[in-house]
């Protein structure tokens, strides 16, 4: 089995106007100019996705949606399909990020229907899941995690190519992240959901890590067994810190 290359994937969240595209026309010019060892992602607000995907055209870096509707058009007023980020430039959407799933009661059965709808449109998901810090104080950090990946992860994944994100809650803009011990322990109780699912294949399926990834954590984060990049809100908003992270993987 080959060991995917890493995933650096930037989250922009609801950040960034038109001005913010020199931040990634400078992060595409540097990791087209010294390719790194990490594919890299960035994943702006939608309306900025089209003129950042033509921006980044024959550059290194992909670019994705942050979330989509699980039908594939319609009545739907404010939603974005996966086929209409795809036809924007995606490539691949962030998916069950605990900002939507606390703000609008994304279940995990949601999340699993976007999923499919992210597939049906050839988009490459990027799901997340992650606990709480109640949960965490009251010892349920895997059990929490592993349920959530079970019930996002449709079997319709099978063979195709996604990614996961483990992001505790608690560690999200915070400048907290838990051990690297910690993070090694809840990414292995999801490589083995992963395997249980997906065989060979969920052996091999990267999980990222997400919260709080700076440059001055992220070559610890990175080094840890079982995590295969990172998932970087705040830092990665500007080039020279996003820049940093890549270059830690
Ligand atoms: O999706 C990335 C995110 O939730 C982490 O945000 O700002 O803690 O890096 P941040």
């Amino acid at each position: 089995l080959t060991t995917p290359r890493p995933l650096i994937a930037g989250n922009w969240k609801m950040f960034g106007l038109e001005a913010s595209l020199d931040e990634a026309r400078a992060v595409a010019a540097a990791v087209s100019a010294r390719p790194p060892a990490a594919r890299v992602a960035i994943c702006p607000p939608a309306t900025l996705l089209h003129r950042m995907a033509q921006a980044m055209a024959g550059e290194a870096v992909i670019v994705g949606g942050q979330d989509c509707h699980p039908a594939e058009a319609g009545p739907h007023t404010g939603d974005i399909s996966a086929a209409m980020l795809a036809d924007a430039g995606a490539r691949l959407v962030i998916l069950g990020h605990s900002e939507r799933r606390a703000a609008y009661q994304e279940s995990d059965a949601l999340v699993a229907a976007k999923v499919e709808a992210a597939l049906a449109a050839g988009l490459e998901p990027i799901v997340c899941f992650g606990e709480t810090c109640d949960q965490r104080d009251a010892g349920q950090a895997e059990a929490v995690v592993t349920g959530m990946a079970r019930g996002s992860l449709p079997a319709s994944l099978a063979g195709q190519a996604f990614a996961v994100a483990y992001e505790p809650v608690w560690a999200i803009g915070t400048g907290r992240t838990p051990t690297p011990a910690d993070i090694e322990h809840v990414h292995q109780a999801l490589r083995g959901v992963l395997v249980e699912r997906f065989g060979d294949h969920g052996a091999s399926v990267p999980i990222l890590y997400g919260g709080s990834v700076k440059p001055d954590n992220a070559r610890q984060i990175l080094a840890t067994p079982e995590v295969g990049g990172a998932l970087v809100g705040g830092a990665s908003l500007t080039a020279a810190d996003f820049l940093a992270i890549i270059a830690a993987a």
